[in-house]
């Protein structure tokens, strides 16, 4: 039995139907029943907050296989539930492979650190930015500002890498994870084929989106920051937080060799990604 924490978000929707599709069988565990039957994937949930470790622990209870899309920072409540002899694959987040701390990265980290001293056969699965899922906040965001903006200030004139990855993709990871027979606890990056430059992966959404590409403004960072907070003053203008301003001066760029040949998935062009995403979004 696969049990699925975090089931009724977005990646673990998407790997639930993914498992149905398949015909395995699984177990979702959420914290809140009926958001997990609002997605009507049918499957009879088990109710278990990660804070509380008895209802958790009695939600693991029989699974061979535990998955969790819920946050990294849940890892040792997840170690300490989970049944002994089950595989373990959680999800982490490049975020921890960033030079500016953060609650999310050192959640990550410190997610990252306990899962590996635990040695449980098991992965953790680092994602960079997932875009095209039903409902994130990513590409559909940075698409309804670009139809906003005449120009794109970008720190740096954005020319830091990103690497973003498909959820389909992400779906195709774990699935694969779930599928390998590890026999220590690792940790491995998953992400879009090749970087690119932030100001092509705005180009390119905007030309997904059926928007002109607008000009990029090169701003230095420090003043870009204090007024983005200012965005959530903008009626109809999505909310840019000063820390992701930040993070566009840093390059996000991996090598997924890893990916590819142990999980065996080869990640799908931002282009195919993107044009997926778009007509989905229609
Ligand atoms: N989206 C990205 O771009 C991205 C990039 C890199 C890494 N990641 C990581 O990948 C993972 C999955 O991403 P996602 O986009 O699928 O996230 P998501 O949609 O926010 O899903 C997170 C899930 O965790 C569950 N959860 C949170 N706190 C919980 C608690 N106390 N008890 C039980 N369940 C709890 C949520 O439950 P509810 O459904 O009840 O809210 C939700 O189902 C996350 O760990 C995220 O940090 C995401």
């Amino acid at each position: 039995m696969i049990a699925v924490l975090g089931a009724s978000g977005r990646s673990g929707a998407a790997l639930c139907r993914a498992l149905a599709a398949a015909g395995e069988a699984y177990v979702p565990v959420v914290r809140d029943a009926a958001k997990w039957a609002a997605l009507g994937l049918g499957a009879a949930p088990r109710v278990a907050d990660l804070r509380d470790p008895e209802r958790l622990r009695a939600a693991l209870a029989g699974a061979r296989r535990v998955v969790s899309c819920a946050h990294a920072r849940w890892a040792p409540a997840i170690l300490a539930a989970a049944p002994a002899e089950a595989r373990l694959v959680l999800m982490g987040s490049t975020r921890r492979f960033s030079r500016w701390p953060d609650a999310h990265g050192d959640g990550v980290r410190a997610g990252e650190a306990a899962f590996l001293a635990g040695h449980r056969p098991g992965v953790m699965l680092h994602p960079t930015m997932i875009y095209g899922a039903e409902g994130e906040d990513n590409v559909q965001r940075l698409a309804a500002l670009l139809r906003r903006l005449p120009v794109a200030p970008l720190p740096g004139g954005g020319r830091a890498l990103v690497q973003p990855i498909h959820q389909e993709d992400v779906t195709r990871c774990l699935l694969a994870a779930l599928r390998h027979p590890w026999r220590r606890a690792e940790a491995i990056v998953i992400a879009g084929p090749e970087p690119l430059p932030y100001r092509d992966f705005l180009a390119a959404v905007a030309r997904a989106a059926g928007l002109r590409p607008p000009p990029v403004l090169a701003v230095p960072g420090a003043p870009l920051r204090l007024l983005a907070p200012l965005t959530r003053l903008l009626p109809g203008v999505p909310r840019i937080r000063a820390d992701e301003v930040r993070r566009l001066l840093e390059d996000k760029a991996f090598d997924i060799g890893p990916m590819r040949r142990t999980l065996g998935v080869t990640p799908m062009p931002l282009a195919e990604g993107l044009a997926r995403t778009f007509v989905a979004a229609r």
